[in-house]
This record gives C-alpha cells, sequence and structure tokens, in this order.
C-alpha cells in the first residue's frame, strides 16, 4: 500500500513509498483492530521532519511513513476485541508505551525514557498511508456524527492536557475560580487552547502578532474571546488592561515570550507552555523581578507535551461541545484539504509555504 514517508537526517526528502499491507495477526491475541485511513492533518512538526530538524526512522527502515494527526473507519476486529467494532470511527494516540512508571500507568506522553516512540515523529512509522493495525488501548473512539472534523482530536488533545495539567496543578489552592485567561498565539493550538478555555467559561484574550481582522482573529471573536495584536497592545499593556491572567496558554512557538508571560502572570496563577522550540535562541531577562514575582506570587509555570488516552476522550467530547455550542466553527479550522496520497507534495508545500494554514490535511479516502 502506498505511504507518505522521509528520510530522517535527509531535507526535503518527503516521497511516495510502499508499506506491506497489515494484518489483524500483527497484533498478539487477537486483540488486532485493522483501520482504514481517512484523513491525517499535517503541522509544524511534520515541517520540521521534512527539514530534517527533527524526527527517526523504525529500527531496519531508512525512512519514517509520517503523519501523526490521523482519523480513520475501523474495518475488522481480532477475535478477543470488545471496545470497537467495524463502523467505528477512530483516532490513534501518537505516542507508544514505554517502560517508566508512567508508561505503565497509562500516561506514555508523561515518560521519563529516554527515547519514547511517537507514530510518524520518532522511531515507529505514522499514519500518512492506507491502513493500520494496533490493539484497542491505542485507538480512541469518535462519534461518527464527528466524522467531518474528528482529524482535529489530536490537536485538540494537545490543548485539553495543557488545560487539565493547570486544573491539576491548581488543586494545591483549596479554591481556584480562573475567571480570565490569556492564550499566546492564535495558530492551530492557540484557538484550539481558546476553544477548550471558552468551553469551560472562561474569559479568553487571545494575541498573536498579526493585525486583525483576518481568519484567525475572526474565529477568536466567533467563540466569544477577544482578539489582540501584539503589533498594537503589549502583553503587559493586555494584561493592565484586561488581566491579571488567572491561566496563560503559551503556544507561538517564540520562546522569549515565555518570560514576558511570567513577568505579567497574576498571584496564584500558572502558565502552560507547550511550544516545541528546537532552536537556540537566547534573550536578557529581569531574572531578580521575575523570580520574585513568582516566589511572592505563589506561581507555577509547567511544560506539557503530548496527551494520555483522557485528553484524546476529552477533545472527542469537545468536539462535540463545540459544534452544539458554535456550530459550524470547528470546519472553518480545516482550512486546507488535500486529495489523496499522491498529491503528498501540494501538502507539503502548503506546510513550508509563506502563508500560515489553520489545518492542512490529506484526505486519504472519502469520509463515508
Ligand atoms: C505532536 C505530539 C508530540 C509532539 C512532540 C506534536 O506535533 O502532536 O503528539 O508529542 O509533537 O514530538
Ligand atoms: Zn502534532
Amino acid at each position: 500500500m502506498k505511504a507518505i514517508a522521509v528520510i530522517p537526517g535527509k531535507a526535503d526528502s518527503v516521497h511516495l513509498a510502499e508499506l506491506p499491507m497489515p494484518h489483524l495477526e500483527d497484533v498478539a491475541d487477537g486483540r488486532g483492530v485493522l483501520v482504514k485511513v481517512l484523513r491525517v492533518g499535517l503541522d509544524g512538526t511534520d515541517r520540521e521532519i521534512n527539514a530534517a530538524e527533527y524526527g527517526a526512522a523504525p529500527p531496519g527502515y531508512d525512512f519514517l511513513v509520517t503523519g501523526h494527526e490521523s482519523f480513520g473507519v475501523v474495518e475488522q476486529v481480532g477475535p478477543k476485541v470488545t471496545e470497537l467494532a467495524p463502523g467505528d470511527y477512530v483516532v490513534a494516540k501518537v505516542r507508544r508505551p514505554g517502560s517508566s512508571i508512567y508508561d505503565v500507568i497509562g500516561t506514555p506522553d508523561m515518560t521519563t525514557d529516554e527515547e519514547y516512540q511517537e507514530h510518524g515523529i520518532n522511531l515507529v512509522h505514522g499514519f500518512l498511508t492506507e491502513n493500520y493495525v494496533d490493539a484497542p488501548e491505542n485507538i480512541v473512539r469518535v462519534p461518527g456524527g464527528l466524522r467531518e472534523v474528528g482529524v482535529l482530536v489530536e490537536p485538540l488533545s494537545i490543548a485539553e492536557k495543557g488545560v487539565f495539567q493547570a486544573y491539576e496543578i491548581q488543586r494545591r489552592l483549596r479554591v481556584w475560580q480562573p475567571k480570565i485567561a490569556a492564550v499566546l498565539g492564535a495558530g492551530t493550538i492557540g484557538l484550539l487552547a481558546t476553544l477548550v478555555l471558552r468551553l469551560q467559561g472562561l474569559d479568553v484574550v487571545t494575541l498573536a502578532l498579526q493585525e486583525p481582522p483576518y481568519l484567525n482573529s475572526d474565529l477568536v471573536e466567533a467563540i466569544g474571546a477577544r482578539y489582540l495584536s501584539t503589533r498594537s497592545m503589549s502583553l503587559a499593556e493586555a494584561s493592565a488592561k484586561y488581566g491579571p491572567f488567572d491561566l496563560m496558554f503559551e503556544a507561538t512557538g517564540f520562546s522569549p515570550l515565555v518570560f514576558e508571560a511570567m513577568g505579567v502572570l497574576g498571584k496564584n496563577g500558572v502558565l502552560v507552555l507547550s511550544s516545541v522550540t528546537g532552536g537556540d535562541r537566547k534573550v536578557e531577562v529581569p531574572a531578580d523581578a521575575l523570580n520574585l514575582g513568582f516566589v511572592l506570587g505563589n506561581k507555577v509555570m509547567v511544560g506539557t507535551v503530548n496527551a494520555a488516552r483522557v485528553h484524546y476522550e476529552a477533545a472527542a467530547r469537545d468536539l462535540a461541545m463545540a459544534e452544539s455550542q458554535y456550530p459550524g466553527w470547528l470546519p472553518r479550522l480545516l482550512t486546507h484539504p488535500v486529495k489523496g496520497l499522491d498529491n503528498y507534495q501540494q501538502a507539503f508545500e502548503l506546510l513550508t509555504g509563506g502563508e500560515r494554514p489553520i489545518k492542512i490535511f490529506v484526505e486519504v479516502a472519502p469520509l463515508d
């Protein structure tokens, strides 16, 4: 079957490859689930992998099949599978369990293993292909009524985990009643974090570089959040006017902003960092003032990566919430469909082009 692969370490090596058709028996004990891939979303991680900045091939291969934001339909299940049935719509989890205690308890997103496996990213093939087989433990069901937007589950799971982490951490405060949040960045993750926080009932200010109006600022405003361009208002000014922020979610990919965010975070507040920044940017920071503010204000900053099963499940539920509370909003994120695996070059060109599409996705097979 066809697959879209890169040669890790070799820039612009994306190409059409061939994989053997997987079988139910590839998973032991009758626990195999055969899934037909319908759609696969692409993001900055795919761009970095094709730029040879990131990613590793599975052992025994010199190529890596890319694509980690999957959406598919179950075609067959092994005799010992009770959780899923043919016809179910599903999303595959990205990270495979490793060996640390966190992996063993079902939270590989919190692994302390040196080497972790991520489908389409690190050491295991991804989903830009026609079919895959996996165990039900690694697959999450999505209601069929959400199939038009199901490809958003994986990126939404990243936003869900970040917000979950904030709430978990804030249990240290016997009472935490966050009222106002700031989201830094209005790319895919910034928009989805804005959505999750709005669905939680928070007032949200989303800040990004570009001056409104444009699609992303329209989308922020369409769900009752406030869009601000940092070209006309600094983070400090925004905080003075709308803050102090109880929760801040950083998703710009520009690491110096983290320190600005630290400087304006409200007392008892929590700052969530989600940008994967592979560079080596350096900045000078007001170290004493930042430290003092954190100490005297009992503030927390936390990093978040990947997502556990609960976050995928929350993402599936929030897709339904979003469709009923803000009908038609999620489909507006699906800006750049690409027809078929054969058009992979178009998909990767969109990834590297000047435009910043909200979501590029390959329509591997028709939804119905
Ligand atoms: C993926 C995550 C992954 C992270 C780091 C992101 O693009 O969505 O699942 O953990 O990259 O590799
Ligand atoms: Zn991703």
